[in-house]
């Protein structure tokens, strides 16, 4: 395969995917990559760069998956999920469980440097972002409201609970533990919205092969509160190294946070995988003990190589995603077929 660097022509565009700088982010969040390359382009840092495409999409709720008014838990509430890495200092900045802050991604980058630790949750979180200077605000909108108030109408289905009483199925609780458990799923997959999963998770590779990461999401909809999924973990939501590479996942996080793909595929290419190969094997690895698990992961290296896999399930076959580099020169939408 040719690979073309900055200063080569490209001849033959479709085999030419390697280029730097680059950004590529889950879903066809356009504005949030644009938001992204805009950043490099004015000369700001990877790390700059991920926290302004992430941010992007917590101000345009993108898909209503990411940022305010989306995603209400059991008891209405719309909480956020945010981190973000520096591939060059292994720094990690993460928020889970915020409560009343628009800005998840923001508060996760002011963890990162106002704070010698990696990760705060919940209420306390949000006093820590109201002390950093960010607006406490409710989260709820309309539509949040519209989702939760449909969802009480149908007895609290689908919900996260299994192995309880009053059985899951038939109400909204209180409920109690069951005395004979079952492993494996609460109910059938098929029941819950795909859409309720979405995440942003963004590479941003730099001139010089300078690895950042971000995500930012609302989690799951209908979560029990406290719930906190894979997202804001590094290794699972997102990995960035700048001396092998960088990943990021999204679908169902509470099983693929116990795979860490993102840790996994910056490891396989370190070892010399290519980010495509990454990707699949880190999703091969969920896939032998979920076989219908909704998910995907992006996979970037330190020269420009990047990929993408996800895994085939009721509803979903191919994934699509949004690659800005120096030869697309804007946010281009691509896509893979799940495996
Ligand atoms: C974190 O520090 C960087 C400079 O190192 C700065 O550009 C950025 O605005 C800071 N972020 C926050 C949330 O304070
Ligand atoms: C939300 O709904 C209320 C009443 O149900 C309405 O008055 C208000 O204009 C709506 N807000 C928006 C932003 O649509
Ligand atoms: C839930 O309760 C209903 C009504 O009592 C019953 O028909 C159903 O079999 C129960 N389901 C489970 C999974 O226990
Ligand atoms: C990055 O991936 C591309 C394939 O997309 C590959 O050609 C290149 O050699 C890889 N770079 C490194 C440093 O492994």
């Amino acid at each position: 395969m040719i690979r073309c660097g900055l200063f080569f022509l490209c001849l033959l565009p479709p085999v030419c995917l390697a280029s730097l700088p680059l950004v590529i982010n889950t879903w066809p969040f356009q504005s949030a990559a644009a938001a992204a390359w805009d950043a490099l382009q004015k000369g700001l840092s990877p790390l700059d760069a991920a926290e302004a495409g992430c941010a992007r999409c917590e101000q345009d709720q993108c898909d209503g998956s990411v940022g305010f008014g989306g995603s209400p838990d059991e008891r209405g509430e719309t909480t956020l999920d945010a981190m973000i890495m520096n591939g060059d200092t292994m720094e990690v900045g993460a928020v889970g469980n915020l409560r009343r802050v628009k800005n998840a991604v923001g508060v996760a980058r002011a963890v990162m440097n106002y704070s010698d630790h990696t990760f705060l949750v919940g209420e306390s979180a949000t006093v820590f972002a109201e002390g950093m200077g960010f607006k406490s605000e409710d989260l709820t909108t309309n539509r949040s409201r519209d989702i939760f108030s449909q969802w009480l109408n149908q007895k609290c289905q689908p919900n996260f609970r299994k192995n309880v009483f009053p059985n899951a199925t038939m109400s909204c609780g209180p409920y109690k533990p069951q005395a004979k458990l079952q492993s494996g799923p609460g109910r059938k997959l098929g029941l819950i919205d795909l859409r309720s999963h979405d995440t942003i998770g963004m590479i941003v590779i730099g001139q010089n092969g300078q690895v950042a990461a971000a995500t930012s999401t609302n989690g799951a909809t209908h979560k029990v509160p406290g719930r906190v999924g894979d997202s804001p973990v590094a290794g699972a939501g997102a990995y960035a190294d700048s001396s092998a590479g960088g990943a990021a996942a999204t679908g169902q996080g509470d099983i693929m946070m116990r795979f860490l793909p993102s840790f996994l595929a910056v490891e396989l290419m370190r070892g010399g995988d290519d980010p495509s190969t990454a990707c699949k094997k880190a999703i091969s690895r969920i896939k032998k003990y979920h076989p219908d698990f909704f998910g995907a992961l992006i996979c970037a290296n330190t020269t420009g190589g990047y990929g993408a896999a996800c895994n085939r399930s009721p509803g979903f076959t191919e994934f699509h995603f949004m690659v800005s580099n120096s030869q697309t020169n804007k946010p281009v939408q691509e896509k893979v077929y799940c495996i």
